[in-house]
């Protein structure tokens, strides 16, 4: 145990014990762990932690997707997951299967990492963790460890553990102990964020419960990773917080871009100017078409509802959510002032469709909006994406989905940025500009220097950099 971890209950407090001495299941290097949930975090989660030397099996109930993952077919694009997966299942140390209770009767740790999506209202929807908890509790074989991974409304973690117990036939006398780990990976970067986090979050209850939490992640402290043992309430509102206030430093940006490109300031010199203040840091100060993805849309949406519950004006964040969705709006104004106002019947060369680059992900993505508001007005839509446009195509029809940046562009009215894939920052714009029908560049990712775009013979326009050329 490293002395980090050791201060780390010192400054957060001493906790009780749910185990009794006899009940205590031995602590191993090596664990027996499940991890139910095949999404992003659960397969990062499964793959990483059986990398380290534990016995890891993830359970999902979607059929297909388990036979996908026996058969060596990761269900989604994360660069290296597929090497990290195949080399553990090689090793016998990683397995997948669709029996949940038989995951679990044959762990002593059960990671849930189901998805908690938005629901109608706003509110993160938790039936499937309290359809897991309920699968748990009818089918305890001995006393475990449950850790919630999804991402969780404050004091969730206290009702699972409550309606979990509820199942519990207490004639078997098992206990059941709850812990809280939130996950900090961003999509993209993900198995490299999973072992050089900065930072491990644990709440929890039970000194059992965290000094199984340390074995488990040794190596993450062994490599003097802040830990931070706390409550639940504490452990899941870091968080929420984390991701809101990611969530509002991009839309802050955002609505500065707004102002530079009604003040002639450049936001790209602003941002470095601001960022290097380490109050406020370089990071996510990015101005773009707005923030998509699995998490931010979803937890800020969360957060507010949770805010709304129980009477909490969260104001910022209200505003952070607003600001995004006016941001996409304003890259359609931007690319019908572009074209001369009307986008009826003009040809559109949409070029990127996941959230950000590095991914297949589309949830929530930018694109989805800027192109449904293009197409209401009448554009005709010739898209390109390097790994999304599969996925793309099952939600939005009436797009010719393109083969190349070429396909995309060729005789197209105007060339819209939305996505920053490296190939599309590295695209030869001496060669794009004699594709297009007109010269026409709408930038939402401020990938391009203004001063090569006006010198090429581009109109052009960005999100905060500078005005537009007219040639
Ligand atoms: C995020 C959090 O970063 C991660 O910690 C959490 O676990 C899950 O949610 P992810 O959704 O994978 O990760 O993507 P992230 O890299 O955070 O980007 C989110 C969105 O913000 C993207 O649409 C991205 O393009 C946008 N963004 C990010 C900006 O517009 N500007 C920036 O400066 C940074």
């Amino acid at each position: 145990m490293s002395f980090r971890a050791i201060l780390s209950v010192l400054i957060f407090g001493v906790f009780s014990v749910t185990f009794a001495e006899d009940q205590m299941p031995v602590l191993q290097k090596s664990k027996k762990i499940s991890v139910i949930g095949t999404g992003y975090v659960g397969l990062v989660l499964g793959a990483s932690l059986a990398e380290w030397g534990h016995e890891v099996v993830c359970a999902d109930i979607l059929q297909d997707k388990i036979q996908d993952l026996q058969n060596g077919v990761i269900p989604f694009f994360e660069p290296g997951l597929n090497a990290l997966v195949q080399s553990n299942v090689d090793a016998n140390k990683l397995m997948f299967t669709s029996n949940i209770i038989e995951a679990i009767q044959s762990t002593d740790i059960v990671f849930i990492a189901v998805g908690t999506p938005s629901s109608q209202n706003g509110a993160a929807d938790i039936s499937a963790l309290e359809a897991v908890a309920k699968v748990i509790g009818e089918n305890l074989n001995g006393n475990k460890v449950v850790c919630i991974k999804s991402t969780i409304p404050i004091g969730t973690t206290r009702k699972i553990q409550k309606l979990l117990s509820s199942y519990i036939d207490p004639k078997n006398g098992y206990v059941c102990a709850m812990a809280f780990n939130p996950e900090f990976l961003r999509e993209g970067t993900a198995i490299d964020d999973f072992f050089k986090t900065d930072r491990l979050v644990v709440g929890a209850e039970d000194v059992y419960v965290f000094n199984m939490m340390r074995e488990m992640f040794k190596p993450l402290i062994d490599q003097n990773t802040t830990l931070i043992e706390t409550s639940y309430e504490s452990a899941e509102a870091i968080k929420y917080a984390s991701n809101a206030f990611l969530a509002t430093k991009i839309s802050f940006i955002n609505e500065f871009a707004n102002l530079c490109d009604a003040t002639g300031a450049d936001v790209s010199v602003v941002a470095y100017g601001m960022g290097l203040d380490k109050r406020i840091g370089p990071a996510f100060l990015n101005p773009g078409p707005g923030y998509g993805g699995s998490c931010f849309p979803k937890d800020t949406l969360g957060l507010l509802h949770q805010g709304k519950e129980l009477g909490v004006a969260l104001k910022v964040v209200e505003a952070t959510i607003e600001a995004n969705g006016e941001q996409m709006t304003r890259v359609v104004s931007k690319i019908k002032a572009l074209v001369g106002g009307s986008l009826s019947n003009k040809s559109i060369a949409i070029l990127g469709l996941s959230f950000k680059a590095n991914t297949d992900d589309i949830r929530c993505s930018p694109s989805i909006s800027i192109i449904g508001q293009l197409l209401a007005e009448g554009a005709i839509i010739n898209a390109y994406d390097p790994m999304a446009m599969n996925n793309m195509k099952k939600i939005l029809p009436g797009v010719n989905y393109c083969e190349s940046i070429d396909a995309a562009s060729y005789n197209a009215d105007v060339a819209v940025v939305l996505t920053d894939w490296e190939e599309i920052r590295e695209l030869d714009l001496t060669h794009l500009i004699h594709i297009l029908k007109k010269p026409i560049l709408m930038d939402a990712r401020n990938l391009y220097n203004p001063l090569t775009l006006s010198q090429l013979g581009y109109k052009f326009d960005n999100m905060g950099r500078g005005k537009s050329v007219v040639p």
